[in-house]
């Protein structure tokens, strides 16, 4: 039952009608049994530095941030966690007696939604297709995860080079290499990893895929960040030819139940049968 003790905890961003979040967590404060709400605020970027003071003055603990303010933030927050400064995004704000600290999940979603998959990244060959924000989370995950190399494919060839410099300067990972249009298929036939990050084939677009049907084959790992459809025509064509493939909604999980923890200080844990739980919740709410 909500009472003066209750913990407010919310996500912004711009538009905010169509995140799962609220979904997410309230399942969460539900399942671990915690005297808290999650909501969903509309702040418009103009209204971001007020919105993040006010909900420090009424006391709301944590906030995650979503599309347009994942940067925009950077500039108005107090402490910055290291993966924060590496990557140059925020999703995860605690609100701290006046302080404001800015954290990223983004990269322990990815590598915790993988599972034991983890250990096929070693050493492997990836190809990452898109240089948006999300690749940045996941390029950060994958030099953890100790791969070989990691072939970048994006549309804009603008915003490829600028994401290669980041690759170099930022995270100092030197072991990706830009590819261009024609070179894509043959090396999507070669790599057994392949990691989608852009929104291509997401509602409503589900007709498109970056890749032609006939590369993929048994002994290839395919992931799309997209969750909505569950399955995008990427994964369709993939599965089709016996690939492994995986969606967007366990990383989506993971990167929630790691803000929670920030904010909780709880090594609140998620086992299987609750996994398999929430995300059919989600799945069942696109
Ligand atoms: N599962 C999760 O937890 C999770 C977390 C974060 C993001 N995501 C998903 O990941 C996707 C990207 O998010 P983001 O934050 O990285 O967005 P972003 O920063 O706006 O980047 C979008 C990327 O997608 C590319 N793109 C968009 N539409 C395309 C199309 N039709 N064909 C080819 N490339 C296209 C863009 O290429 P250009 O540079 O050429 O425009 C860019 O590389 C979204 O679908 C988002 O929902 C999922």
């Amino acid at each position: 039952m909500i009472n003066t003790s209750t913990c407010v905890y919310g996500v912004i961003g711009y538009p905010i009608e169509h995140s799962l979040s609220p979904v997410l967590h309230n399942w969460f404060m539900s399942n671990y049994k915690l005297n808290a709400v999650y909501v969903a605020f509309n702040v418009h970027p103009s209204e971001l530095k007020n919105a993040i003071k006010g909900g420090s003055a009424l006391g709301v603990i944590g906030l995650n941030v979503t599309i347009p303010h994942k940067e925009a933030l950077l500039g108005l927050v107090d402490e910055k966690d290291r993966d924060v400064k590496l990557v140059g995004a925020i999703n995860t704000l605690e609100l701290n007696a006046g302080k404001i600290q800015a954290h990223v999940t983004d990269p322990y979603g990815f590598t915790e939604s993988l599972g034991q998959r983890k250990y096929w990244f070693k050493n492997a060959e990836v190809l990452l297709l898109g240089a948006g924000g999300a690749a940045k989370s996941v390029v950060y995950a994958l030099e953890k995860l100790d791969v070989k190399k990691i072939w970048i494919y994006n549309r804009s060839a603008q915003r490829l080079r600028a994401f290669l410099d980041f690759c170099h300067n930022a995270l100092t990972v030197s072991k990706v290499q830009a590819i261009d249009r024609k070179q894509l298929n043959d090396i999507a036939f070669d790599c057994k990893i392949i990691i989608n990050t852009t929104s291509a084939g997401m509602y409503p677009h589900t007709g498109e895929s970056l890749l032609r049907s006939d590369v993929f084959h048994d002994a290839h790992f395919v992931y799309d960040l997209v969750y909505n459809p569950e399955k995008t025509k990427l994964l369709l064509d993939a599965e089709h030819k016996g690939a492994t493939i995986q969606n967007g909604i366990d990383m989506l999980i993971f990167q929630g139940l790691e803000s929670l923890r920030i904010w909780t200080k709880q090594p609140l844990r998620l086992e299987a049968p609750k996994l398999k739980k929430i995300r059919h919740i989600l799945q069942s709410r696109l």
